[in-house]
């Protein structure tokens, strides 16, 4: 698909550059929509996100607040504009994206690789295909301190266009929904998916190595149909289900029902 020529901003028009790049950006999806229309599928997974009243934010924020904001290492995998990387309470923060947010301007894989310190919850929402959530959430295992959690957003795609991997032209959640699979083949490991803000998946480390087990030959190929064939295998809980797994005890408050 053909682009618009990108036009500089002039003291004028200070928002042409960035115009024109939204338009390239639309040209782009169209693009990829066209190439990808035989994966299209009529089906919906259904998910009503509208109607539920918090979000990723507010999840980490809880389990942030359970620890102690004081003593939270936190660690945020594609911050974007700190959307979520500035609304987290805990003081320790450590945010990783190649293009913008955060503090170390590189992809995960590069920071995991030179990587020594230990987190207590990591946020994975960095590039959202298989292969790469598969080895973020493997790479934020590794340096968890057990009884950490792990959240992972965008695991619970309503239709073919919000699955489509970014490999394809997509943009949305993509198919990190796979790892949920390889987590329930997994020892070692508590996890969930909290129903809101697209899915939010969260891992709690139960042993100091757990047994991730990867499934790319039965997984890899799969699209949004397969998805929502497989949804009653996946652990998909409420707020208060999601308090009640990894901190019983703990008091619900306004989202307890929802
Ligand atoms: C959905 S946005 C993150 C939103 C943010 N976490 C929030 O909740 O507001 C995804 C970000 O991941 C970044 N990203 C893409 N590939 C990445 C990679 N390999 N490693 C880390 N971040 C990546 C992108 O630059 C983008 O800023």
């Amino acid at each position: 698909m053909k682009h618009l020529k990108e036009l500089p901003a002039g003291p004028k028009m200070p928002a042409l550059g960035s115009l024109t790049r939204r338009v390239n950006q639309r040209l782009d999806m169209w693009g990829a929509l066209r190439r990808n229309r035989h994966r299209a599928s009529d089906a919906s997974a259904g998910f009503a996100w509208d109607a539920v009243h918090y979000n990723r934010i507010a999840l980490i924020n809880r389990a942030v607040a359970e620890f102690g904001p004081g003593n939270v290492r936190y660690l945020e995998i594609g911050c974007q504009n700190n959307l979520c990387f500035d609304a987290i309470i805990a003081t320790d923060k450590t945010g990783v994206d190649p293009a913008s947010g955060g503090t170390h301007r590189m992809t995960s894989d590069t920071f995991f690789a030179q990587n020594r310190e230990t987190f207590d919850i990591i946020f994975i929402d960095g590039l959202h295909a298989y292969e790469q959530v598969q080895r973020d959430v493997i790479n934020a295992l590794a340096c968890l301190r057990v009884g950490g959690l792990v959240f992972c957003h965008d695991l619970l795609p309503n239709n073919w266009i919000e699955e489509m991997p970014p490999a394809l032209g997509g943009w949305l959640c993509g198919d990190g929904w796979k790892v949920v699979h390889e987590l329930n083949a997994s020892s070692g490991l508590t996890h969930c998916v909290v129903r809101t803000d697209h899915g939010v998946g969260v891992i709690r480390k139960d042993v100091d190595r757990p047994a991730y087990v990867k499934l790319n030959a039965e997984l890899g190929s799969l699209g949004f149909d397969d998805y929502v064939a497989r949804l009653k295998a996946v652990n998909i809980v409420s707020h208060d289900q999601y308090l009640a797994l990894f901190f019983p005890g703990a008091r619900g408050g306004p989202h307890a029902r929802a």
